[in-house]
């Protein structure tokens, strides 16, 4: 999985690694006339043999696995049994993960959440059930404070041979930003990066990585979470002031009620995975509908052909899937075919870390 989802550092079944040998520094290149740096991107992460994992979709694997997770006591013991593993493991790889939650929690975080929360908005049914072993899922002060430490976490788990965690997200963001900007530079007809939308921004993340990257343009970050985008405010607001200040949108991003041809570049970084079918479809027409032309979007999250996912080891997989519900139906959706049916071209995908995929498409001009 992405951000939540228990290490292979297991010590029941530890799955081999296999980052550092597959590993590639990609090659830059300058080009374009945009003024931008174009990077060539050359990574070289191993695929499996399969089109996804065994454990996802509707192999007897995958059924079994249901059937384990849909007996009650046995899911409860799970999802304990998940969250336990990721705290200690986070903290074993030096990420304070309670010390972190805590801060955020006796903070003034509070303050925020009326100044963001749009009152109206009405959730999808989805996103109201029980998610990633908190009861009020995403919709929680807990999940919010946690969900920096999580990202974190995701971040060294995909690169489990980094030697710190600021090198493993050198690698996970900074490849996804290179693919980013090479597609752009690629299919935009030249034009800038001047607006940019990143659905299920959660605590802000991804979208501080997007203003450092493009520090011109206009970044909007979106989520349903509103105590998620409380922590996001939050902590941009300790931070020194960007030229552009980032702009928070409690919103979804299947109907965002936004202007139609206003952004260059939409992304979704680790959402899709947690999403419904319908969900996925929407949101990708929606990106679609908010994009000018020429505009791209990225979605990055899990691949179904990475070789480590497809190999990860049952007692994982049952853990992992017990705290994220829509784990199969994100598995069984062809990205590729839901773009170009709402009307991208330039689909492009690349694994842009050991387990991540980035897909990259162009609204046609
Ligand atoms: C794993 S987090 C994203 C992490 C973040 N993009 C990053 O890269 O650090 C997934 C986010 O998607 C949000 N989300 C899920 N469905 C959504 C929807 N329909 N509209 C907007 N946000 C959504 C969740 O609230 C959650 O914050």
């Amino acid at each position: 999985m992405a951000l939540w989802a228990p290490t292979h550092n297991l010590p029941l079944s530890p799955v081999k690694s296999h980052a550092r040998r597959t590993r590639r520094r990609p090659r830059s290149r300058r080009g374009y006339g945009t003024g931008m740096v174009a990077m060539a991107a050359s990574y070289e992460y191993e695929e499996g043999q399969l089109e996804r994992p065994k454990w996802a979709g509707q192999t007897p694997l995958s059924r079994l696995v249901r059937t384990i997770i849909s007996f009650k006591p046995l899911y409860s013991l799970l999802k304990l049994g998940a969250r336990n593993v990721l705290i200690s493991t986070a903290e074993k790889k030096n990420i304070p993960w309670r010390e972190m939650t805590k801060d955020i929690l006796e903070s003034d975080v509070y303050k925020e959440l009326e100044r963001i929360q749009n009152p109206s908005l009405v959730y999808p049914d989805y996103y109201l059930n029980p998610f990633h072993a908190y009861d009020e899922g995403n919709l929680s002060w807990l999940a919010a404070a946690e969900a920096e430490a999580a990202t974190m976490s995701m971040a060294r788990r995909a690169i489990p041979d980094a030697s710190s965690l600021d090198e493993a997200n050198e690698i996970i963001r900074g490849n996804w930003l290179q693919a980013i900007e090479q597609h752009h530079l690629q299919y935009s007809g030249n034009s800038t990066i001047r607006d940019i939308l990143d659905v299920g921004c959660s605590v802000g993340v991804s979208t501080g990585y997007l203003a450092d990257k493009f520090p011109s343009a206009k970044v909007t970050g979106l989520d349903l979470s509103p105590y998620f985008l409380a922590v996001a405010q939050f902590k941009e607001k300790k931070r020194s002031p960007r030229k552009n200040p980032i702009i928070w949108i409690h919103a979804n991003g299947e109907d965002t009620g936004l202007l139609s041809n206003s952004f260059d570049l939409v992304s979704m970084a680790y959402v899709l995975h947690e999403c419904p079918e319908k969900a996925i479809v929407n949101l990708v027409k929606e990106a679609f509908r908010v994009l000018r032309p020429g505009g791209t979007v990225a979605l990055t999250d899990n691949s179904p052909k990475s070789k480590i996912l497809q190999e990860l080891s049952p007692v994982l997989f049952t853990l992992m899937k017990s705290t994220e519900p829509f784990l199969d139906e994100y598995y069984l959706n062809d990205l590729e075919a839901t773009l170009r049916e709402a009307g991208f071209v330039n689909v492009q995908t690349i694994l842009t870390d050991p387990r991540h995929r980035t897909v990259t498409a162009t609204v046609p001009h």
